[in-house]
């Protein structure tokens, strides 16, 4: 049997064919917008450029850069903003490095929602900081308020970090804010799976909350390029985690992404309100479709959520695996969270009924339907959603 030469597009090819076939619920993923697809394999994307400049040639990568800030500086309503980390882990490590290096750095544990980077023998352990584990909801994924208050007031860490990988609902900035700040210590807000419902302003707003500062990745709600994004209106906060930027935390800062990054801004300004007011009403008709034939949700008593995420209450890591291949084999993909984003479907224009559609196809996935007629009607529904929205 002759086998077929293997090659990279080979790879590439199979791939994308794959993934148009298939149904995206994972929340950390999006789709970008044919435009923005499109600036990332630019001449951009093997150029380098540096503040202050060592390169020649960078007269219109400076122009794009600039007009990148001031576009998100005006989405976000921050003074500074800092485009040059390349993903929400690297600028979770400039923050941490900057605020809490060989100090005190506190956030939820990451099996009740705090992002898995800051478990002590990662983030905290590269920069010498000393974990503190805030006190926090197994149902809701929020830290529980009093509880936390005491553990901070007691042990005054100079970096708070608040929001997470599993948030469905808002974290308590305003709470935090006057305590952390009254003994100098900084609050950060890590707004990686929510940033798009910030630009939307339909979920909280860390800054106007007490926050000093956001980071987040580019990527999730928000629907650009892997990437990061940082803003402050603190000019002491900005000026020292600028300084901590190049040659140790970044060199070449990926400029094709940037140029992505920049398209979806955009499309933010002009779409967001109505793409992320759409994301969370269609995650609440899927966890409400899901518990109505059976599914158990997480915070049923709070309507379930209030961000892009539902978490299915499943106890055994090995049972989420378990669900996690079972849904891939009959076409839906999802993390061994198992938490669903509504993040990608929306974007495709999915709307209410689509929601009560794929709540049916989980279910009878879950139940051990023939996987076949499943992924079917998983493709069957898919074709009529293959153009990106609020583009
Ligand atoms: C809350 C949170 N912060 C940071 C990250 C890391 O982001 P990135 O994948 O962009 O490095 C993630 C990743 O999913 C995340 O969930």
């Amino acid at each position: 049997m002759s086998k077929k030469q293997q090659d990279a597009w080979n790879i590439i090819r199979t791939h994308e064919k794959y993934r148009r076939r298939v149904l995206n619920l994972i929340p950390s993923e999006n789709i970008l917008s044919p435009r923005a697809l499109k600036a990332l394999s630019t001449d951009l994307a093997g150029r380098y450029a540096l503040r202050p400049e060592f390169y020649g040639g960078t007269r219109y990568v400076h122009e794009l850069w600039n007009y990148a800030e001031e576009l998100t500086r005006r989405l976000f309503k921050a003074d500074y903003v800092l485009l040059e980390p390349l993903s929400g882990h690297i600028a979770a490590i400039l923050v941490s490095h900057t605020f809490a290096k060989d100090k005190r750095l506190a956030t939820l544990p990451s099996e009740k929602g705090g992002y898995p980077g800051y478990e002590k023998d990662r983030i905290p352990l590269i920069v010498g900081a000393e974990l503190i584990e805030l006190p926090s909801s197994n149902e809701y994924f929020t830290p529980l308020i009093e509880d936390s208050l005491r553990v901070i007031e007691e042990k005054k860490p100079e970096l708070v970090v608040l929001g997470g990988s599993m948030i469905i609902f808002p974290h308590p900035v305003r709470e935090f804010s006057d305590i952390v700040h009254s003994y100098g210590g900084v609050l950060a807000y890590d707004g990686s799976h929510v940033l798009g419902l910030i630009a939307g302003g339909v979920f909280q707003d860390p800054l106007r909350e007490g926050a000093d500062l956001v980071y987040a990745s580019t990527h999730k709600t928000f629907p650009g390029p892997q990437g990061a994004v940082v803003y402050t209106n603190d000019k002491e906060v900005y000026e020292k985690l600028s300084g901590n930027l190049y040659h140790k935390i970044v060199d070449n800062i990926h400029l094709n992404r940037l140029a992505a990054y920049a398209v979806t801004v955009e499309e933010m300004l002009k779409y967001g309100s109505a793409y992320a007011t759409k994301i969370v009403e269609n995650a609440k008709y899927l966890a409400a479709s899901l518990a109505s034939i059976g599914i158990s949700i997480k915070a049923r008593d709070r309507g379930y959520t209030e961000s892009h995420q539902i978490v299915l209450d499943i106890q055994d890591d090995e049972a989420k695996i378990k669900v996690r291949d079972r849904l891939e084999e009959c076409g839906i993909i999802a993390d061994a969270g198992v938490r669903f984003g509504t993040n990608e479907v929306t974007r495709r224009g999915m709307g209410k009924r689509e929601m009560e559609k794929i709540a049916k196809l989980v279910y009878r996935a879950m139940e051990g339907e023939d996987p076949k007629k499943i992924k079917r009607e998983v493709q069957a529904l898919l074709e009529r959603f293959k153009t990106v929205k609020f583009c």
